[in-house]
């Protein structure tokens, strides 16, 4: 408090070797909105438990700088080698969770808090009736009572839900409505079991009143069968050579280990036509105003090449377990040299 500098934990010092930190650099509770319930004096936060294993960039530890690259993610951190980090410290790792909680902010203590399956959940709505209503990324439409966090009505979306609800009055009817659909930055993490992932990502508007009886059609489970591959052999340094540039401009989005969180094309199942014009889409942007901007500003022709080598040889291994061939898949191609 005299000096105002923040008090370093020795402990977590990632300088010299990796560590795991909870939060992670996404944070503990800054993204999805959280309500205010200026008469109980409270806020209602959908905090997110998301560790991430840090790792000082490998050109900071050879060369003592770190040079920000535009069109990926700077945050000082080795990426180029983070499947590999994360596999050598995967033991250890504290386990990824979210939590509403009900939140004094004059005296720091917890209400009551509920916790969620995963951690990347919806903004939050208090109401003057004394409800407040969260969507998960396991797809449930939740109502709990403001006084002590019990579990009052449900509602199964089918998809992840990242919005905040609302509510709102017509015609002397109060009517609840939510956006449906996850997304936001949660993508990194790849592949999980959040309803996105298992049943697709559905942008809908849905409304609810008391007395409501619609209700949504069933859901199925994707298939996400990964197509046969064809792998041209090439040596493990191009693969490796791949997966750090993967990593360091494609992860963000598409998800660790070329595995999609499930709101963004899972490029383990891209079919054979889409390969053959793979480069089309990542140096000319063909598919830009869709969100996948072009990457020729930054990526050379031969760097895509090994990019698509590492997602097919990726796609390959998880298909080769998937058919019962092989027990486990190879993640990383890295040697322990290599990063970008
Ligand atoms: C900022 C997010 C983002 C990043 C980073 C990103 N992509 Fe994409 N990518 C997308 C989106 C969104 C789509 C879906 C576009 C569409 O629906 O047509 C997509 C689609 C694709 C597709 C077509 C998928 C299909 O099913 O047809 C390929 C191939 C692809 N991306 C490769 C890459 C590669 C390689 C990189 C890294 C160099 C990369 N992307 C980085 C967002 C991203």
């Amino acid at each position: 408090m005299e000096t105002g500098r923040p008090v370093e934990n020795s402990e977590l010092d990632y300088l010299e070797k990796e560590k795991w930190v909870l939060p992670g650099s996404a944070g503990a509770h800054n993204w999805q909105a959280m309500s205010v319930d200026v008469d109980a004096g409270l806020v209602y936060i959908p905090t997110q438990e998301s560790p991430l294993i840090f790792s000082i960039a490998d050109e900071w530890k050879q060369f003592g700088s770190y040079r920000r690259d535009p069109g990926r993610w700077n945050i000082g951190l080795e990426m180029g080698r983070l499947a590999q980090l994360f596999i050598d410290n995967v033991a250890e790792q504290p386990t990824p969770g979210g939590a509403l909680k009900a939140f004094d902010p004059l005296t720091g203590e917890t209400k009551w808090s509920v916790r969620n399956p995963y951690y990347w959940n919806g903004g939050v709505l208090a109401s003057a009736g004394g409800l407040v209503f969260q969507g998960d990324a396991a797809g449930q439409l939740s109502a709990y009572d403001k006084e002590n966090g019990e579990l009052l009505w449900q509602f199964n979306t089918y998809t992840s839900i990242l919005a905040p609800p609302v509510t709102f009055e017509f015609n002397n009817r109060q009517y609840l409505s939510v956006l449906t659909g996850g997304g936001g930055a949660d993508l990194f993490g790849g592949e999980t079991d959040t309803a996105s992932t298992k049943y697709g990502n559905f942008g809908r508007l849905l409304t609810f009143a008391l007395g409501g009886k619609e209700e949504l059609p069933p859901a199925s489970v994707v298939d996400k069968i990964i197509p046969e591959q064809t792998r041209i052999a090439v040596e493990s340094a191009v693969l490796g050579e791949g997966e750090g540039l993967y990593n360091n401009y494609c992860a963000m989005c598409h998800g660790l280990l070329a595995r999609s969180g499930g709101s963004i094309p899972d490029l383990r199942l891209l079919p054979a036509e889409r390969h053959e014009i793979f480069d089309r889409i990542v140096l000319e942007g063909i598919l830009a105003a869709n969100g996948m901007a072009a990457f020729n500003d930054v990526l050379k022709k031969a760097q895509v090449e090994k990019i698509q080598h590492y997602v097919k040889a990726r796609a390959w291994e998880d298909r080769q377990v998937v058919l019962g061939i092989k027990e486990s898949a190879q993640l990383t191609w890295l040697s322990d040299k290599q990063s970008r």
